[in-house]
């Protein structure tokens, strides 16, 4: 089977943050956990390129837009690979194939009578690129976002009948009620559209960096247009020669944040569905890392460096500490002292701890050969089925409950087995047969655990993995007691080595 998974794709007006690493490893979890399923994945991410809000920092540095964006998209580039992300493709909203593909789908609701010549006026935020009606406007006229003040703008230009698919967006919610995750978000679409819904804005008159209406040159796409096509345009051009679209359309999950709910949730179905194009099936929409309560943005400037933090931690433990620390789906606060926390008593003391003492009694007491023995029925309890669960966590895109449970199954279970053994006890007291049965099962819960943790952290889980001796990382072979004893173990230096205060400042 297929699975296609995207992020948004980012704007390079700015450089990037863990904002934007965060959806980025989310969807690689996403994407490496379907592989682990043998699934066909396809997963995309790149940039929004075009643009009043790249056009304006442009233009406030006295550069072109191309040459802001070329700039900018080294570091988002550099951003995706650092976090480790399995990227089938990295789609910039400036290549060529997109913009003809953009041409082509947009004429084509042109040609359909789904685009008309109006005139727009309202209030509008240049840094979402987006008119505000006066409810979502505060103190004044100024952005809820960006908090800062509004234009007035007013100017001819050409509409999607949005109006006209009231009731098919209000049957899309009704019969799939999985189209937009978590539940709350969900409301909040369908809230929007039962508000009644109005034509938009289409194209641009005064803006020349975007992609041109096809019918009218004058004219370029609104940058969200142009946009929310990469998740079909890539799939035409991402393989040389290869057209993917019938392969992985329609997309199983696009990931979002919060703020962009209307055009995916709204906007987007609309589009597919006037041009005839199936929907996708899932929209999933996370919250916002905040730092000491405000959403982290560049504009605010309480950003947390993930490149800092990767640099002193490595990549995992950042992967693991988003996923973690928020509820994939709620807002939640992040901060260096709580990274800092979980990685000492999560990463360091339970998981790498009971990695390194599970190899450390293997090689002391059974000369680093896992026993060929029986695995506990007190651990099958809970390791049976645990990958189940995890499987179902991940068809709806729970990140977080997924994780918690391999730790409360897995590891923090693991951790007391070794407490309520004791296997140097055993040792001391010749009891073999049983210490054979703690080593394997230890060894075996660990390789489970590696396995289904591996989604999450792929560097840590693969060099625990080869020091178990063991390489097969399907998650069929994710059950407890399914590989014999018998592998040699080797030697693993500390998976999450203790930091000095010195360093991580
Ligand atoms: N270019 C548009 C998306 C177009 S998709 C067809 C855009 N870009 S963005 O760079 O401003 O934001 C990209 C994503 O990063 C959004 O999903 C946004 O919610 C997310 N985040 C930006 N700051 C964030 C946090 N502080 N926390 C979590 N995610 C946040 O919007």
């Amino acid at each position: 089977m297929s699975f296609y998974v995207t992020t948004p794709i980012y704007y390079v007006n700015a450089l990037p943050h863990l904002g934007h690493a965060y959806t980025t490893i989310a969807a690689d979890v996403l994407a490496r956990h379907m592989r682990q399923r043998d699934e066909d994945v396809f997963f995309l991410t790149g940039t929004d390129e075009h643009g009043e809000p790249v056009a304006d920092v442009a233009e406030r540095e006295g550069v072109a837009p191309r040459e802001l964006a070329d700039r900018n998209v080294v570091h988002f580039k550099e951003m995706v690979e650092r976090v480790n992300a399995s990227n089938d493709f990295f789609i910039r909203t400036s290549d060529p194939e997109h913009a003809v593909a953009v041409q082509r789908f947009m004429q084509a609701l042109y040609d359909r009578g789904h685009i008309y010549p109006g005139t727009y006026e309202g209030w509008y935020c240049p840094r979402c690129a987006d008119f505000k009606n006066e409810q979502e406007i505060v103190d004044g006229n100024r952005c809820p976002i960006h908090k800062i003040e509004l234009n007035w703008e007013k100017e001819d230009n050409y509409f999607f009948r949005l109006s006209a698919f009231q009731e098919p967006l209000e049957r899309l919610y009704a019969e799939q009620p999985d189209f937009v995750m978590p539940r709350a978000r969900y409301n909040e679409a369908v809230g929007f559209i039962r508000q009644g819904l109005e034509d938009v804005s289409c194209t641009r008159a005064r803006l020349r960096w975007g992609v041109k209406a096809p019918w009218d040159e004058s004219q370029v796409f609104y940058v969200w247009f142009d946009a929310l096509l990469n998740y079909v345009t890539a799939l035409a051009y991402a393989r040389e020669g290869e057209d993917l679209t019938e392969r992985y359309w329609p997309a199983d999950f696009h990931l979002i944040g919060k703020d962009i709910l209307k055009f995916h949730g709204v906007i987007w179905p609309a589009m597919l569905m006037a041009a005839g194009v199936e929907v996708p099936r899932h929209l999933f929409v996370h919250g916002f890392l905040l730092m000491q309560g405000e959403k982290m943005s560049k504009s605010l400037g309480n950003v947390l460096d993930p490149f800092q933090v990767m640099d002193v931690f490595g990549t995992d433990a950042l992967r693991y500490y988003c996923l973690r620390e928020v509820s994939f789906g709620q807002d939640g606060s992040v901060s260096t002292e709580g990274f800092e926390a979980r990685y000492n008593a999560e990463l360091a003391n339970e998981y790498g701890n009971l990695a390194s003492r599970t190899l450390a009694m293997i090689a002391r007491y059974r000369d680093g050969v896992v026993p060929a023995a029986e695995p506990s029925a007190e651990l099958a309890g809970d390791l049976d089925g645990l990958a189940d669960a995890v499987r179902k966590r991940f068809d709806r895109a729970e990140l977080t409950a997924a994780l918690e449970e391999i730790w409360s199954r897995g590891v923090r279970r693991l951790n007391r087995y070794v407490e309520e053994q004791a296997p140097w006890v055993l040792a001391k007291a010749g009891e073999t047969e049983r210490l054979d049965d703690v080593l394997y099962s230890l060894a075996e819960g660990l390789r489970v655990i590696s396995v289904l943790l591996h989604a999450y952290m792929p560097e840590t889980t693969t060099r625990l993995l080869d020091a178990l001796g063991q390489d097969d990382l399907s998650l069929d072979g994710a059950t407890f007691g399914a590989r014999p004893g018998g592998a040699s173990v080797g030697k693993l230096p500390p998976l999450f080595p203790k930091v000095e205060p010195a360093q991580a400042a």
